[in-house]
Formats: C-alpha cells, structure tokens, sequence
C-alpha cells in the first residue's frame, strides 16, 4: 500500500469530479489517499461578479496569493506520491495552488516527492504549467506526469462559454454554442489515470522517476496557442504590474485602471487572437518546425501517446 496526497481545489465542480475520477481507482487499487481540498481564508466568490473577476487578475499573474486556512496536514506527513490537481486562473496556476506551493507546509509534502500535475480548464495552461514546474522544483519535487483536459468547444465559443459559466454558473450550451466546460465523457474516461497511477505505485514505477501515464493521452498540446499564450503573458505582466501601482486588490481606487484592462481583455479576445491564429495559419509551413519543437517540448513528461489506451480505457 502507497501513501497518496491529493491537493486540489474546485469552484464549479469539474475539477472535485476529475480528482474523484482518478482517486477512486487508486483507492479501489488498496493505497491510501488523503484529499485535501484548499479553502482560502476569504472564499473566492462563486459565481463570480465582473468585478472580483477582473480584481483577481493581478494578483494571479504575479503569484501573489491571499493567504490558505491551515490544512488538515503539518507538513511533515510521508508521502510517495503527490498529485496537484489544479484550473487555470490567467494563465497562471489558479490562487490557492500557488498559496500551496509557496506555503512551508506546502513545500515540505513536495520535497524529495515525485509530483503528478492534473490541470482543467478552458484550454490556456500552457504557461501555468510552466510556472507550475518552476514552483514544484523549488520546493524539491520531481514533476513525474502531466494531465490535461480541456473544453473541447470551438475556441472562440469557449472564450463566451467560459466567461458566461464563471460570471453566471450555467454552463449550459446556448445560442448554438456548445456547454462550457471538459465534457462529460472525458471527465468518466479520467478514471484511466488513477488506474494507470494504481498499477504503477504496485510496481514502485514512481520511484523511478519515468513518467507513469504515458500512453494514455494525457495531453495533447496545440502549439499555435503557445505562441499566442506567450504574447499574453507579456502583455500580462505589464498589466498586472500596472494596476498594481494603484492599488491593492479589493481597493476601489483601482477600478477605473481595471475597467480600461476589462476593454484591452475583449478587445484582444475579438482581435488579436483571432487575427494571430489566422496568421499562424497562413505562416503555418515556415513555423512547421517551431510549432513541431514547441508541441514536444509542452508534452513532457506523459506525452500524447495513446498506447496503452486499451488497456486503461473499459
Ligand atoms: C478568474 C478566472 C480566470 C480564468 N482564466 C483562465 C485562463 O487563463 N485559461 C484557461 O484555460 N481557463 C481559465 N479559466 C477557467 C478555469 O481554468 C476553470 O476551467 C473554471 O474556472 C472551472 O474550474 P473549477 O470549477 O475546477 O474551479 C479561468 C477561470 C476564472 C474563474
């Protein structure tokens, strides 16, 4: 039997019902799995209104968390493997995973440990996940495997669907748009990861340091929205710095510097992802190469191999 810690959080659901998925079969399987589920001392509100959803956007992108209620573990508790099963708030890793990873608590169940990352959301994790990797090897964790799933809408559907489910909570489809959110079979078909993970602590695969959910699909990666992740970012760090400058979060004399942010946010949404991915498209055979190096490299260490789908997938 293997010690497994789970640290997650979830606003909606999805991600409590992904991390239910994959804990079931690893239980089911005779090892021993402590959940713990993040709670920031003040909640996040759920749904969000428009100005908390803009107000938290600083903070995200410069890894500056409000503070955790302390957990139900120390840090000093023994475990063979970790699993972050974290969303994406601003391409960057949503607030109470970053708390966790720059508590001391936090980084003393990481130190030493082989790390799994589990991420869901809209589609944009590409650079929370390097944030992420940044945070865990900080703290003296070994990221082992990766798991993404995503909304598979249309990607300009999903940029309405996302916003409508978080600022209202219906994630319904409407006005022809698909429903928001991983779609329900893809959420069922997670329990192959705690299946996989279940076999792999039995052969002690994780003290090995190889990847135990390759083959598996665990992530498929559309190299076009890294180069448009990248142009994001930048422009993020200067907005976050920005609004900053006037004030701290929940402070009303940033509103104003937040509505101008609000108009740069849609604005680029309509215009400029929509203008890059065409020009991606028509540069596409002179960026071949980059967008083939960019696809493995934001792969590891699962991959998209779908090898032993068959045998995980019933
Ligand atoms: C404030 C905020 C910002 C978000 N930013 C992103 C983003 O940059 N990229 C992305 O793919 N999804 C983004 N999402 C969607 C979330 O990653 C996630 O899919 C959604 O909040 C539901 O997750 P949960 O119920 O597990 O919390 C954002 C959501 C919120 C609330």
């Amino acid at each position: 039997m293997k010690r497994v810690l789970v640290v997650t959080f979830s606003q909606t659901g999805q991600l409590a019902d992904i991390v239910g998925r994959v804990v079931g079969p690893l239980r089911a399987g005779g090892h021993a799995v402590h959940v713990e589920t993040l709670q920031p001392r003040t909640p996040f509100p759920f749904p969000w209104p428009v100005v908390d959803f803009v107000d938290v956007f600083p903070e995200c992108v410069q890894l500056d968390p409000p503070p955790l209620q302390p957990m139900r573990l120390n840090g000093d508790e023994d475990f063979d493997l970790v699993v972050l099963a974290y969303q994406v708030w601003y391409l960057a890793p949503a607030l109470p995973m970053t708390a966790f990873l720059q508590s001391p608590a936090g980084q003393a169940l990481l130190r030493g440990k082989p790390v799994v990352t589990l991420v869901a959301c809209r589609n944009m994790w590409l650079s929370a996940q390097q944030t992420m990797s940044r945070l865990i090897a900080a703290a003296g964790g070994r990221l082992v495997d990766h798991v993404a799933l995503v909304d598979r809408g249309p990607a300009l559907a999903t940029f309405i669907t996302t916003p409508r489910w978080v600022l209202t909570g219906r994630r319904d489809g409407f006005l022809g748009l698909p429903p928001a959110g991983v779609a329900p079979a893809e959420i069922a078909a997670a329990d192959r990861f705690g299946k996989a993970l279940a076999d792999a602590l039995d052969a002690d695969i994780e003290k090995s340091g190889l990847p135990m959910l390759a083959g598996l699909g665990a992530v498929t990666v559309n190299p076009r929205l890294a180069l448009s992740e990248r142009a994001g970012l930048r422009a993020f760090r200067l907005w976050s710095r920005l609004i900053r400058a006037f004030g701290r979060r929940g402070q009303r004399r940033r509103w104003p510097i937040l509505a101008l942010f609000a108009v740069y946010l849609i604005l680029m949404v309509l215009t400029v992802v929509p203008l890059s991915l065409l020009l991606q498209t028509l540069l596409a055979p002179l960026l071949a190469r980059r967008l083939a190096r960019l696809k493995a490299e934001h792969e590891q260490p699962s991959g998209c191999g779908c090898e032993r789908m068959n045998r995980y997938v019933s």
